[in-house]
């Protein structure tokens, strides 16, 4: 099984190879609602996920499911527009694959983004929140399985799964941005992400109970890639646009729609954001 994944990963990253040559810095994983930041980029080449052997297809609303590589003010990066969620059926090791082929390509740095829903009264729909740390509460690790020496270790650390330095850059960035607007108010926050399979929503009373575990945000997504990119020793930064207030933290019902539309909001802001942390990060 994971001598297959080797195998896939490997042909996966060959074939993107042949069609863009450079060597990508960062590759950045556009979440929910936030896939404009794929027009970015310049000189792009464009890979439908149907076309890269092994990929799965995307199948959720708001995912585009293509692979864009080209550059960010004269660093090259891969963006995934769209990518593979637990809960569409899709094995992890399947979920994991495009970073496990970014990490064959060579890619150092991963910059994972998604929407999420706040358990945190400080975390406002259209807040961005920087993944300080994550709870994996998807109930299975996705490396359990034979351990593939060449992806990494068998017993991966994960103290610092969210780079402590990618972290000062955001923040920095974040600032500057917040000045040239004249927004006087963090426009970046921090918590910790909690990953969960999905698909359903939570119950208030689930949401009370990851609050009392010291979740700020829920998601489905981001964690498996954590792992599968710490296992290669790919750097992560991770950012959450919190869409929507988790369940029973507002009045409100939770919808697919809402966390779309809050995403669109934020876009301006977190492009500015991803184009800043990319080239500060360079090479
Ligand atoms: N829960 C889980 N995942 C999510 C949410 C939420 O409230 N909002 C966006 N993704």
């Amino acid at each position: 099984m994971s001598s297959m994944s080797y195998d896939q990963a490997a042909a996966a990253a060959d074939f993107i190879r042949e069609k863009y040559a450079e060597p990508i810095a960062t590759a950045v994983v556009l979440g929910s609602g936030l896939g404009a930041f794929a027009d970015e980029v310049e000189n792009a080449v464009r890979i439908a996920y149907e076309d890269i052997p092994g990929f799965a297809r995307s199948t959720v609303e708001g995912h585009a499911g293509r692979l864009i590589l080209g550059e960010i003010g004269g660093v090259s990066v891969a963006v995934q527009q769209g990518r593979f969620h637990y809960y569409e059926g899709y094995e992890l090791e399947q979920v994991m694959l495009p970073v496990r082929t970014f990490g064959v390509m060579g890619v150092k740095n991963l910059i994972l983004t998604n929407a999420a829903g706040s358990l945190s009264p400080d975390l406002q729909a259209g807040d961005l929140m920087l993944i300080d740390d994550h709870l994996n509460c998807f109930g299975v690790n996705p490396l359990r399985g034979k351990n593939d020496e060449r992806f990494g270790p068998r017993f991966p650390d994960m103290t610092t799964a969210y780079d402590r330095e990618f972290h000062a850059i955001a923040e920095e960035e974040a600032r500057k941005i917040a000045k040239a607007h004249s927004i006087d108010k963090d426009i970046l926050k921090r918590g910790i992400y909690c990953g969960l399979s999905g698909p359903t929503y939570e119950t208030p009373a689930e949401i009370r109970m990851y609050r009392a575990l010291g979740a700020d945000a829920v998601g489905m997504s981001t964690v498996p890639e954590t792992i599968a990119a710490r296992h290669m020793g790919i750097r992560v930064l991770g950012i959450s646009c919190i869409t929507n207030m988790a369940a029973g933290m507002s009045d409100g019902l939770i919808d697919h729609e809402e966390v779309m539309e809050t995403g669109a909001r934020v876009a301006e802001i977190f492009k500015e954001l991803l184009r800043g942390v990319i080239v500060r990060i360079g090479h």
